[in-house]
């Protein structure tokens, strides 16, 4: 089945990942609802009927732990969270429709109601299972009260997620070598009866799911390898008294796990807002419920029925550290209780910080708050972070990055644009001057607007965003090419005509760029003359005559300075010698005479280096095949390493690092053409790039094949 394309008939829901309750928002977290909200005001700009819809994730054990921390009520601790959020979001110009949480009485309502209909449908059953148990404190130890091993990966886990590896979803019982986060001791296991969705019901639906899938790529692959293999099935209790009460019969303390009540919200949360504005303004059930099958038992349902089903037209803004429960359980549990399938997943790539994820119990963040304190605009970090890198790549915050962005194109292109060709009309005018445009830009404007269509259809918001800037970019180029300032005495037509023409591209200009910028784009929108909200205008606006009078317009963004950037790095470092300080206290909490204070760090460099001479450097990617250690040398290893083209010997001062047995296989940076040397008699062609004292291997965070160069 293949989507129609936006504007469609039926009405859209766009949901934002529900925020945990367990601490402050940073401006990783921004990256969805910034997201989520700048796609529904495209949809809305398409002409697209929609709903934005989030809510607090309120249960679960992240929250859990954290009351207990602060020594409250998981209820009272939530609440007061989820209310700061609630007035963070619009700071943002992120504009929910409705912004509800977990624990009010519509999700409760709604989530038992999901709950008994798989009930009624047979595809719960009870199992008995091993769950980590706290010796000492004589408890149960669900989800984030354990860490250990992921048994698929092998880094560090939590209870439920392997987070810092594969990203998978643990089920109970699964992590290995469980410790106890409440006492640190190791758990012990301990027998007990939970329930269970029997995801394997779901194994060919969810096959026919993923193809008709929409969003982004790695949402559409990466379940691939979980749905074609074995379906685990999902566990969806815990021995906890924080959540909603299982809903069964003989299960009076269990409450259900957070993943069940939290993407439920995102139905509760459409639910209400339909409630409060009415069917007729939005209906609800048209998106999420009009259309799709029975729920049925599978081997009682035709089977053809059972594995087709309706898509609503509901998209899911995400980080892609969730991407299996919104793409394996999620449309499992939708189905099994007769609603509609998401028609598309949109997984963004991380916010990270010198290449590790924030981290909000570290305190290794760029807070939400914090930017807004520093007096920047909304729009400015929304531009970032819907349109630096690939929307699926991890990026790493640099207030440089920044500076160049809104320098760069905000700046220079498109508010050079708007106030030069503002200025002009309105300094030799008084507004717009009387004439119409051109064919020549009627028809980059008709391109532009194509190219935005596209694009939202494309789930692209960088594409969108580059639409409008190019737009302006366009408009720069073409009011230099025409020099109007030297047409005004001798051919002031041609000079109406120009200005005429350039009001009308900003005019697009404000349109195109309001997902992204509503702000300035707002701002632009008054500037010339308009009357109303940019927001309410569709597609057609752009090509809509502009109003005739508007007087001098003010910039409509200011230069970041280098200074300024300076100092923001230097508070943000700040931070980040502090967490990693205290992750090195913690880490080494018994390792010896470790100072972590002590790291006596080299001045920069004075002396500069022309990017010619860099670029002479050949640097690649490698990945080592065979590691040993060289006889007769206290630190010397011999590597061969794959660097794509060949494979390389190279000698590296790791011997007594690294296990050399645990190297074959890592990806490492190499430089590979650098001068060849003799070490201990053996020939080293190439070097590998570590880092510091301990050698630290750079190496890479996503699949760059060995030869790739680096630049
Ligand atoms: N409560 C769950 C989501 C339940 S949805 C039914 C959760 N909460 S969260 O607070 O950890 O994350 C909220 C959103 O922010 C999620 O979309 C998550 O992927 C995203 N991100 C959290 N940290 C992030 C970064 N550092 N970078 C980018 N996105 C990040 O997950
Ligand atoms: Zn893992």
């Amino acid at each position: 089945m293949s989507h129609d394309d936006f504007p469609t008939e039926r009405p859209a829901v766009v949901t934002c990942g529900l925020p945990y309750a367990t601490g402050d928002l940073h401006i990783g977290h921004m990256r969805t609802y910034v997201s989520g909200d700048a796609y529904v005001r495209a949809l809305e700009t398409l002409g697209q009927e929609t709903a934005l819809v989030s809510g607090t994730d309120m249960h679960g054990t992240p929250v859990a732990v954290n009351a207990e921390k602060e020594g409250v009520d998981p209820e009272e601790y939530a609440l007061e969270l989820h209310e700061k959020y609630a007035e963070t979001f619009p700071e943002f110009d992120v504009e929910f429709d409705n912004y509800s949480h977990t624990h009010d009485d519509a999700n409760v309502e709604l989530t038992r109601e999901f709950v008994r209909s798989w009930i009624d449908n047979d595809h719960v059953f009870e199992k008995e299972i091993q769950v980590a148990w706290d010796p000492e404190t004589d408890q149960p130890l669900p989800d984030r009260y354990v860490e250990g091993t992921c048994p698929y990966c092998g880094e560090k886990a939590r209870g439920d997620e392997c987070d810092e590896g594969c990203q998978r979803h643990l089920e109970p019982g699964e992590i290995e070598d469980p410790t106890s986060t409440l006492t640190g001791n190791p758990a012990e296991y301990r027998t007990r009866e939970h329930e269970f969705l029997r995801l394997s019901d779901f194994q060919e639906y969810l096959q026919g799911f993923i193809d008709r899938l929409e969003g982004t790529d790695n949402a559409r692959n990466q379940p691939r390898e979980w749905i074609e293999g074995e379906l685990q099935d999902l566990c969806i209790t815990r021995d906890m008294d924080w959540g909603i009460d299982y809903p069964g019969e003989g299960e009076e303390d269990l409450v259900l796990y957070v993943w069940v009540d939290a993407p439920i919200e995102y139905v509760a949360s459409t639910k209400q807002y339909s409630e409060r504005v009415g069917d007729d303004v939005f209906d609800w059930e048209a998106a999420w419920k009009a259309g799709a099958p029975d729920a049925g038992a599978p081997d009682e349902a035709d089977p053809e029925t059972w594995a087709d089903a309706d898509t609503g037209e509901i998209i899911h803004v995400i980080g892609r550290d969730i991407i299996q429960h919104h793409t394996v359980f999620w449309p499992a549990m939708l189905r099994g209780a007769g609603y509609n399938e998401p028609r598309a997943v949109l997984a963004s790539g991380f916010v990270n910080l010198d290449g590790k994820a924030f981290s909000t119990s570290r305190n290794r963040a760029v807070w939400a708050d914090d930017y807004l304190d520093e007096g920047f605009a909304p729009d400015l970090v929304r531009y970032y972070l819907t349109t630096t890198g690939g929307f699926q790549h991890d990026v790493d915050f640099s207030w440089e990055k920044f500076q160049e962005r809104v320098n760069g194109e905000l700046v220079g292109t498109l508010g050079n644009f708007a106030y030069r060709s503002l200025l002009f009309a309105a300094r030799n005018y008084g507004g717009a001057p009387d004439a119409e445009t051109s064919e020549e830009v009627s028809e980059r404007i008709a391109d532009a607007v194509a190219d935005f269509e596209a694009a939202i259809n494309d789930y692209s918001l960088k594409t969108a965003g580059e639409a409008a800037v190019a737009l302006a970019g366009f408009g720069n180029e073409y009011i230099q090419r025409n020099e109007p300032w030297n047409l005004t005495d001798d051919e002031p037509d041609r000079a109406e005509q120009v200005i005429y023409d350039c009001v009308q591209i900003a005019k697009a200009v404000a349109v195109l760029s309001a997902p992204i910028l509503p702000g300035k784009a707002q701002q632009l929108w008054e500037q010339l003359g308009e009357d109303g909200a940019v927001d309410d205008a569709t597609l057609d606006a752009c090509l809509e005559s502009p109003p005739g009078e508007f007087g001098e317009p003010n910039e409509l963004f200011e230069k970041i300075e280098d200074e300024r950037v300076d100092e923001l790095n230097r508070k943000l470092e700040e931070r980040i010698d502090a967490a990693t300080a205290d992750d090195g206290a913690a880490d080494d909490a018994d390792a010896e005479g470790d100072d972590p204070e002590a790291v006596d760090l080299e001045p920069v460099a004075d002396e500069r280096v022309g990017f010619e001479e860099f670029k002479d450097l050949d640097v690649r990617v490698g990945r080592i095949e065979a590691a040993e250690g060289i006889e007769g040398a206290d630190d010397l290893a011999r590597l061969e390493v794959d660097i794509g083209v060949e494979t390389r010997q190279i000698v590296a001062g790791i011997k007594q690092l690294h296990d050399l047995d645990d190297l074959p296989g890592t990806k490492v940076v190499v430089v590979a053409n650098l001068e060849k040397a003799e070490l201990f008699g053996v020939e080293s062609d190439g070097m590998v790039l570590a880092a510091g004292e301990d050698a630290d291997l750079l190496t890479t965070h996503e699949d760059s094949e060995p030869g790739t160069k680096v630049r």
